[in-house]
């Protein structure tokens, strides 16, 4: 009898390290991706709906349960019991948990339904447009209505609705007779803190608004799983007040600033020459930079990240990068999406070369 229940206990210790490790998951001060914090109007919506929702749901679990519980401990079996009353059926009952129910429902569905139409409606006044495209593995933001591209890194301004035209381009990869680029993959755009996910879906362009009440950096990933390196496929939205952020579209528009000598001008002569860099990246202001395969590079020190908002923008890491792509974020140039190993192929390269390219990735502010 005492070692039947000694090992109950210890089977019961062991089941609860799961779940131990599953609640201080949870509490972790520094989780810049808690959907349960949320940040500006469209998250707070989302909320609002979650908790009453999820209230509603937990009282009823745990009188459900609480019920079974109770009775299966109450009513269980013991030596000498005689069998309990049989009965079959009772109306009333039956109606009240058939009504109940559904009233409860319905309670929630009415919240529901309108908050799912409100998150979905064109938003009015001052509204940013961005269409993003979700690549094999990195954002592409435009903003039509300003002329300037970047990646990885959006940048809005606060307290005003952005509204998101989602699309997905693989322009590494052959297109269709009649179309730009091979369509991409499934991905799907998400900023926790923000708004919920979107999907991003070949051949059609999903809406999506996000809207930033306060200066900040928000961190979102890709939320479907599009192959290898998915899970590198991160990105953020940097709000600014309003003049900060016509600021950032001011530097965006300019063309690259051309060095005028030394490792940063050799390297500006193999970015646009030898090393075939323009042949997938845009650098602006040089004739015909205007590839969309990989990021657009013109301004990428104004970015604190690269490669899918997964690596510190370093000199270090852009010489690693450089080197041997893949080993640090897997990708498949041979398939035609991610970064060659331009060491081992094509320009092939030298360490000299390299450290001349990074010196000119550093001037481009
Ligand atoms: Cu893109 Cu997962």
């Amino acid at each position: 009898m005492q070692r039947g229940l000694e090992g109950r206990v210890r089977r019961l210790r062991v089941a609860a390290i799961p779940a131990v490790f599953v609640f201080l998951a949870s509490c972790a001060s520094n989780a810049p991706q808690d959907s349960l914090k949320p940040e500006g109007p469209i998250g707070h919506k989302i909320d609002n709906l979650f908790f009453p929702v999820l209230a509603v749901a937990g009282v009823v679990f745990v009188l459900v349960q609480g019920l079974i519980v109770a009775t299966i401990i109450r009513h269980r079996h013991r030596p000498g019991r005689p069998d309990p009353v049989q009965v079959h059926g009772n109306t009333k009952l039956e109606i009240g948990w058939t009504v109940i129910p559904a009233l409860l429902l319905v309670g929630v569905a009415f919240p529901t339904v309108f908050t799912i139409f409100d998150l979905a409606s064109e938003p009015r006044g001052n509204v940013l447009p961005v269409d993003v495209y979700g690549h094999m593995w990195w954002w592409e933001y435009r903003y039509p209505t300003l002329g300037i591209s970047t990646a990885n890194e959006m940048h809005i301004p606060t307290n005003t609705p952005i509204r998101l035209s989602l699309h997905t381009i693989e322009p590494g990869l052959p297109a269709a007779k009649g179309e730009d680029f091979a369509t991409g993959v499934i991905h799907s755009f998400w900023v926790p803190k923000l708004a919920g996910k979107q999907d991003v879906v070949p051949g059609r362009v999903n809406k999506l608004t996000i809207r930033a009440s306060d200066p900040g950096t928000y961190q979102g990933q890709c939320a479907e799983y599009c192959n290898l390196s998915h899970a590198n496929m991160r990105l953020r939205v940097v709000s600014q007040t309003q003049p900060d952020f016509a600021g950032w579209v001011a530097q965006q528009k300019k063309p690259v600033a051309k060095p005028a000598g030394g490792d940063a001008a050799a390297g500006y002569a193999l970015f646009t020459g030898r090393g075939t860099c323009v042949g997938c990246h845009t650098m602006q202001g040089v004739e015909g930079a205007v590839a969309r395969t990989g990021p657009n590079l013109t301004h990428l020190q104004g970015r604190e990240t690269f490669a899918g908002a997964t690596f510190d923008l370093t000199p270090e890491n852009l010489n690693r990068w450089i080197h041997d792509p893949s080993a640090m974020k897997p990708m498949r140039p041979d398939q035609g999406t991610g970064m060659p190993n331009l060491v081992k192929t094509g320009p092939h390269l030298t360490d000299t070369e390299i450290n001349q390219l990074v010196a000119f990735l550093e001037t481009l502010k």
